[in-house]
């Protein structure tokens, strides 16, 4: 049986504005229960991620920090993002949810450090950026960043510090491409992380558009999806419990597809009618929301 430290393909690493590395492509875990995300993470390890996307919302930090614990991989092999919940802003709050979660995973650092939305109704994204930098500072988060911050929210915080985020992961999929946003997240020198990169399998894999595409390049739609982000030069984290879609997803690194494959997904863009999330304004659901 192959080990995890024996993963044949390794995902492209993109620099982050400090300097450090992150794994384009990474592997979410929203919605995994504790008790199975062990498993999950031991069989994305397998197939090769290093990367591992969570939260204290997710209720899954302690099963994360034992799969990376129980890996055999040395530490420094392994990328860990976790964030700080909307309830936990300001500097004293923040620093005692960001002490739990180190805690519940059993690590000594995490590699990046995101606050989860920005909640402009509360005030405090400044002074819970700046317990984020004082993190960072102390070397217990080695990288800090941002979750569906609008550009100028994060021109409130590089303003008020002088530092700005290394990413900011916004919703982002075909349905809802944020073009505007990438590229205000570029011109800040942010890179995008994509979360729902899939759109949450909800009907975008139906498209005729992307199954005709799969058709052509030998892939599945999950894996042009894939491929559509990583062309973009956008960071993703899909996410699963299933092993054959976990290997299915990691495999989408060896999909490439052709500038008239680009053209032909930007046609599935819905504009703001793609969104699902909330408005990071206002926390009212999108209107793509189905439930
Ligand atoms: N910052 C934020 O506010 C925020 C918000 C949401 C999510 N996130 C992060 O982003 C990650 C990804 O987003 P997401 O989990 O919401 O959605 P997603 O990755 O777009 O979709 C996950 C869904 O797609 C299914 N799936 C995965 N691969 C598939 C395949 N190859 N074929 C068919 N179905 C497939 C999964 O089913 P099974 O699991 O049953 O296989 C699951 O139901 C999260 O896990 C989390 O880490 C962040």
């Amino acid at each position: 049986m192959t080990s995890a430290s024996d993963a044949a393909t390794a995902s492209p690493l993109l620099t982050l504005n400090d300097g450090r590395a992150i794994p384009q492509l990474g592997f979410g875990v929203y919605k995994t229960p504790n008790d199975e995300v062990e498993d999950a993470i031991a069989c994305a390890f397998e197939a090769g991620y290093r990367h591992i996307d969570t939260a204290k919302l997710y209720d899954n930090e302690e099963g994360v920090g034992r799969a990376v614990r129980h890996s055999g991989l040395a530490r420094s092999d392994v990328f860990v993002t976790t964030k700080v919940w909307n309830d936990d802003h300001g500097r004293e709050k923040t620093r005692r949810a960001f002490e739990e979660s180190l805690e519940r995973l059993g690590l000594d650092y995490v590699d990046l450090y995101l606050i989860h939305w920005p909640m402009p109704m509360n005030g405090l994204a400044v002074e819970t950026w700046e317990e984020l930098i004082a993190l960072r500072e102390e070397g217990l988060a080695t990288s800090i960043g941002v979750a569906n911050f609008p550009a100028h929210r994060i021109d409130e915080l590089t303003a008020a510090t002088g530092v700005a985020p290394v990413l900011n992961q916004i919703e982002l999929n075909p349905y809802f491409a944020q073009a505007e946003l990438r590229e205000a997240n570029r011109e800040r020198g942010v890179l995008s992380q994509a979360w729902a990169p899939l759109h949450r399998a909800k009907g975008l894999f139906d498209e005729p558009i992307i199954r005709d595409i799969a058709e052509h390049r030998g892939a599945t739609p999950a894996q042009v999806v894939l491929a559509w982000h990583l062309a973009l030069g956008t960071i993703a984290i899909p996410k699963s419990v299933t092993p054959s879609r976990i290997r299915e997803n990691f495999a989408a690194l060896d999909v490439h597809l052709t500038p008239e494959d680009l053209e032909a997904i930007a046609t599935l863009d819905r504009g703001e009618a793609g969104r699902t999330g909330f408005d990071p304004e206002t926390m009212v659901r999108g209107a793509g929301y189905k439930g």
